[in-house]
């Protein structure tokens, strides 16, 4: 198991330090985990002065997965754009073939009253969103900004998918789909959109080989409030690049937490890109309070997705959630009235829960 591991920007690199414990434990318990650090984002400009160094592009290639903390912070904001932080991050994406984002929402009962919603909303919640991640208006040529007729600025970008990238990533949706409750809702905006109007028809026609799913269609609109209003209606959401960003991220407070949502980003041989879906939070970066769940979740992924061992994958998430129901807390779940621990504290919570549930 050759995994790179990217710690980033921001918290990046003390979630992933909990998460390397996670590793190394794996590794004492016989599994053959060889890890190789490499900079990335705002870390990869200062080392190298390139969000995505040449040498991290080539560890990243040789390795079988990859864990990556977050990227970006207000140091980097004034760069111009190829050199920000966020470019190393789409370009590793774009440059390994990663097209498929799994970001799962999921509630964990003793965090259904941390949600911003009522827990008799969210309780029990399980929703797989699944974001095409290589193309879209976040790829789209031509983009740029120029100076119109009437002598104004003006910025531009293009959306845009082909009918190949559509369909590869809507029948993975529908494979998701078959292994869970056989229901698919496709996101997109094709009462305005002629890129959606595209994709409506692309997934329609995938779906005729797969009869035995359920699918539909929803405007992002209202799937963005359908989300908020009665979200366990969904099970699996396929959407594309821009709306899954921004559908991930409100299903994250669905959880209580963004701090608490892994995410996978796959290639088309389950070769993966491993990290929380939640950013970099420079404001609370190096005070050890950050939630370092989301990114040890994502090793769980990794375990399922990249390396097919569903009893490592298993035995992490049964840490995580015996932590949980031992009452330890990061600050963003704890709620009124706990105390909150810290992140290392929170990693080594996880590194000790894995010892028993070994044995489970
Ligand atoms: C995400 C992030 C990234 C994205 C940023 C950091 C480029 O928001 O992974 O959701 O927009 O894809
Ligand atoms: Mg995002």
């Amino acid at each position: 198991m050759k995994i790179a591991v990217l710690p980033g920007d921001g918290i990046g690199p003390e979630i992933v330090r909990q998460a390397t414990k996670v590793l190394e434990r794996l590794r004492a318990d016989g599994l053959p985990v060889e890890v190789e650090t490499a900079s990335i984002g705002g870390a990869g400009y200062d080392a190298d002065g390139d969000p995505l160094p040449a040498k991290t592009l080539d560890v990243a290639r040789a390795a079988d997965a990859i864990v990556l903390g977050a990227v970006g912070g207000p140091r980097y904001d004034t760069l111009p754009r190829a050199m920000r932080p966020e470019q190393g991050l789409l370009r590793i994406r774009k440059e390994l073939g990663l097209f498929t984002n799994l970001r799962p929402a999921m509630v964990y009962e003793e965090l259904a009253s941390a949600s911003s919603l009522k827990p008799e909303l969210v309780s029990g919640l399980d929703i797989m969103i699944l974001r095409e991640l290589t193309g879209d208006i976040y790829f789209g040529q031509p983009r740029g900004r120029r100076t119109n007729d009437a002598g104004e600025r003006e910025g531009f970008d293009t959306m845009r998918y082909s009918e190949s990238e559509i369909a590869r990533i809507a029948r993975v949706g529908f494979e998701i789909a078959r292994k869970r409750s056989r229901r698919l809702c496709s996101v997109d905006k094709a009462n305005v959109l002629d890129t959606s109007i595209l994709w409506r028809e692309v997934v329609t026609e995938v779906g005729r080989d797969f009869p035995d799913v359920e699918l539909s269609h929803m405007y992002v609109d209202n799937a963005a409030m359908q989300l908020v209003r009665a979200p366990k209606q969904f099970d699996v959401i396929l959407t594309g690049n821009m709306f899954g960003d921004i559908l991930s991220d409100e299903a994250s407070m669905l959880t209580g937490s963004i701090g608490m949502l892994p995410s996978a980003s796959l290639d088309a041989q389950g070769k993966g890109l491993y990290e929380p879906i939640h950013g970099s939070a420079p404001d609370i970066a190096g005070r050890d309070v950050a939630n370092p769940l989301a990114t040890i979740l994502s090793l769980g992924m990794m375990m399922r997705y990249t390396f097919d061992n569903e009893e490592a994958a298993a035995r992490i998430e049964r840490a995580v959630a015996r932590v949980l129901q031992d009452g330890r807390r990061t600050g963003d779940i704890a709620g009124p009235g706990a105390t909150p621990i810290g992140t290392e504290a929170m990693g080594d919570a996880v590194v000790a829960a894995l010892a028993d549930a070994a044995h489970r």
